[in-house]
């Protein structure tokens, strides 16, 4: 059987998405194939569609672009003993998600509720596996951390919504970094809002004038030096976007964790997505021929919120 898939043979712009008929992949020892029902786009999709994080010129095969998975289990590997065809499951994909049908290994999966739609699935897996990891890494894992006051710089972004709000579930004082447009956005999340960029430092601490415990950056837009300041040390501040940055400061980078710590990080939040405790990020979606028109939206935030493609 065959179906469609979006892919690249090239690095560049969006220009070298095209989308082709492929036989459909079949999973491995320990794989499923999904019918996929939606897609997220992250901004890594675009980052490694650029070329910019590659070492040599060109991929090596052509490359399905997407991480973020939400489909129904149609097909699975030896060693499959958890899901069977006809679960309907979200996370992280293995070889690409923008497509009709797409590989994920098992112990990057959860079940779907039934209440969450697919493109809120979606929108899930990347975003809210990392703002566990980024909140544990800082000692903001779960427990009572009233009295802690965190910046989030980015805190209108995918990952921004996410971390805000588990931080403010956890007691937190959060204040929250975005642009004028999204300043009521982010206080909707329980956070004090500050516009980023120039002026940052003294923007927070006019807002947090008991000082600032710890802070993370999502954006990555060379913040690090003021949150290093607020702080009053790297050990106190994280960044997930900012790999030049953290080298040059003494600041963590953080790029991944464990998968089986990631997906029952998933799980914990599609269960409370499901029972309305946690927003999940505003979602726009796209059908799958627009995949590059998506990544330009994301890269260059002509559309706010998470992009999701759905193939069908
Ligand atoms: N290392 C990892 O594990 C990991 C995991 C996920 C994501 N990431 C990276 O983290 C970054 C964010 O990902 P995302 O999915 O949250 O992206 P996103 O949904 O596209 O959000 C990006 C956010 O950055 C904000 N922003 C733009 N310019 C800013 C500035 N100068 N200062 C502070 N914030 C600014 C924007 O706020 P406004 O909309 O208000 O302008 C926007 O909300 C990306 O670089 C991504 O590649 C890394």
């Amino acid at each position: 059987m065959t179906s469609r898939a979006v892919q690249y043979r090239r690095f560049g712009g969006p220009e070298v998405l095209e989308i082709v008929e492929r036989e459909d992949p079949v999973p491995g020892e320990g794989q499923v194939r999904l019918a996929v029902r939606a897609a997220a786009v992250n901004p890594l999709d675009w980052k490694l569609r650029s070329g910019a994080m590659a070492a040599a010129d060109a991929p090596p095969e052509p490359r399905v672009p997407g991480f973020d998975v939400a489909g129904v289990v149609e097909a699975v590997g030896d060693g499959v003993v958890d899901l069977a065809v006809g679960d309907e499951v979200l996370g992280k994909s293995v070889g690409g998600a923008y497509a009709e049908k797409a590989l994920a290994s098992v112990r990057g999966l959860t079940r779907k509720p039934a209440g969450v739609s697919w493109e809120v699935a979606a929108a899930l897996p990347v975003v809210a596996t990392t703002a566990y990891r980024v909140l544990a890494l800082l000692g903001l894992d779960e427990g009572d951390h009233t009295g802690t006051t965190l910046l989030v710089d980015g805190a209108a972004g995918g990952v921004g919504v996410m971390t805000v709000q588990i931080a403010v579930a956890r007691g937190a004082t959060v204040i929250g970094t975005a642009s004028e447009a999204h300043q009521d956005d982010v206080r909707a999340l329980g956070a004090t809002p500050v516009v980023y960029g120039e002026g940052l430092a003294d923007r927070v601490r006019a807002v947090a004038p008991q000082g600032v415990d710890r802070a993370v950056d999502t954006a990555g837009k060379g913040s690090l030096r003021d949150l290093v300041e607020l702080t009053g040390s790297p050990e106190k501040v994280l960044t997930i976007a900012d790999y030049a940055g953290a080298q040059e400061l003494g600041v963590t980078f953080s790029s991944g964790g464990d998968p089986d710590v990631e997906t029952r990080a998933l799980a914990e939040a599609v269960a409370l997505v499901a029972d309305g405790r946690l927003r999940a990020p505003a979602v726009v979606t796209y059908p799958l021929e627009q995949a590059g028109q998506a990544q330009d939206d994301n890269q260059y935030r002509r559309v706010a919120g998470k992009l999701v493609l759905l193939p069908s």
